[in-house]
């Protein structure tokens, strides 16, 4: 079986490990990483690689060169629920299967290569996401340990259930030479790889993103006597909220705002919703816009919480500024992959947003089916694959030559 076969068929093998049969839910910590990470290990061996895990859970796996240099490749291989196949594990399995070539031909390079497989970019099970990125460069936020999951398990425990030290994340930070740099291979999870009809694409910047939970406290009641006046109903000025959000995004073509998780309190048919927890998720090229319309949005809260006699809450979960990305990885990326090459401004969040805390990144998109992502329909052609991965590799020749 040719290579890009071997990858595809690798994100498809991964994607038996999931927390939800029927679906593809792949969180932080769980038996379902379990699972995904013994098939990486054993690929990352396959390649001539060493691997480690370290204490918050991400795999690295070591391809030594002739000299103490490292360069960094990697993605994520958690997922968000209901998710598609190649968000996170596609980039992993490309760059084990760059190694695997150098293994094969029995090529070292001057400089060692790290594949990194992180244990959590997305944040599906704590809210806060990049937990393995921010391990690794040494911003982890120790707060985050008391965050619990939807069964009240704290980050922790997780942790220390996953065989991790929830005391030791600091000591795992990277500390050696600065590195040659980070590099992703990402689907692009949008459409302009595939209207330009190109199957690879770099990246510009990846746009800067704020997380918040925002709690509307209002007052549980009968549904069959409190009189339409009297009510404070959480839900219906949850509604308000939401739609005033959606508006004010709209004002700005360049930015998104989503309310991807909406709790309501008690949740019975016949009771007036006491209370509704919401999730909000900004994100802007730029930093100044992303943070005037958050406060416009989070201003817009407090307002209907004012008229309709409703507690408003709000807890910063994570904020995340902008992040350019090297233009000399980014055009040595271009001179491998040849010929015209697009820059894209990627919306979605990357680990390269910490990974650029100790070294220059760089990202390489692969033209993903109608831009569609965190969707099960998400899909790839194995000859981009195959285009991906040769550029990788040329890409890591032209390291070595510099
Ligand atoms: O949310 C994102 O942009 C990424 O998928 N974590
Ligand atoms: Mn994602
Ligand atoms: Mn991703």
């Amino acid at each position: 079986m040719t290579l890009p076969r071997v990858v595809i068929e690798r994100c498809q093998y991964l994607a038996e490990c999931s927390e939800e049969p029927g679906a593809i839910t792949r969180p932080f910590a769980t038996p379902a990483m379990r699972c995904a990470q013994e098939r990486v290990m054993e690929w990352m061996r396959d390649a001539g690689m060493t691997v480690s895990r370290d204490n918050i859970g991400n795999l690295r796996g070591r391809y030594d060169g002739a000299g103490a240099a490292t360069l960094l490749l990697g993605s994520h291989i958690d997922s968000v629920r209901d998710a598609g196949k190649y968000d996170g594990p596609l980039g992993v399995v490309v760059a084990i299967a760059a190694v695997q070539r150098l293994h094969d031909a029995g090529r070292r390079l001057p400089f060692g290569v790290e594949v990194l497989a992180f244990a959590d970019e997305e944040g599906l099970r704590f809210g806060a996401p990049y937990l393995g990125s921010r391990a690794f460069v040494g911003s982890f936020d120790t707060d985050y340990l008391e965050r619990t999951d939807a069964g009240g398990v704290t980050m922790a425990e997780a942790i220390r259930a996953f065989g991790g030290d929830p005391t030791r994340i600091a000591d795992d930070r990277w500390s050696g030479e600065r590195p040659l740099g980070y590099v992703e291979v990402h689907i692009e999870q949008g459409p302009v790889l595939e209207r330009l009809d190109i199957p690879l694409g770099v990246v510009s910047a990846i746009a800067g993103q704020s997380r918040f939970e925002i709690t509307l406290t209002g007052e549980a009641g009968h549904a069959g006597t409190v009189p339409m006046a009297q009510r404070r109903d959480a839900l219906v000025a949850a509604a308000a909220v939401v739609t005033g959000i959606d508006a004010i995004a709209r004002t700005d073509e360049r930015m998104v705002a989503t309310v991807g998780k909406l709790e309501v309190d008690p949740g019975a048919t016949n009771v007036i919703p006491g209370r509704v927890t919401l999730t909000l998720d900004v994100r802007h090229p730029a930093d100044a816009q992303r943070a005037a319309a958050t406060k416009a949005m989070l201003g817009w809260a407090q307002e209907v919480g004012q008229t309709r006699n409703v507690g408003v809450t709000v807890r910063p979960v994570s904020e995340r500024a902008a992040v350019a990305c090297s233009t000399h990885l980014t055009s040595m990326l271009g001179r491998a992959i040849g010929g015209d090459v697009v820059a894209i401004a990627s919306g979605a969040g990357h680990d390269g947003v910490y990974m650029s805390e100790i070294t220059d990144i760089a990202m390489l998109f692969v033209r993903c089916k109608g831009g569609i992502s965190h969707n099960p329909a998400e899909s790839v052609t194995t000859e981009d694959v195959a285009v991906a991965i040769s550029a990788l590799g040329r890409f890591l020749e032209l390291l070595a030559e510099q």
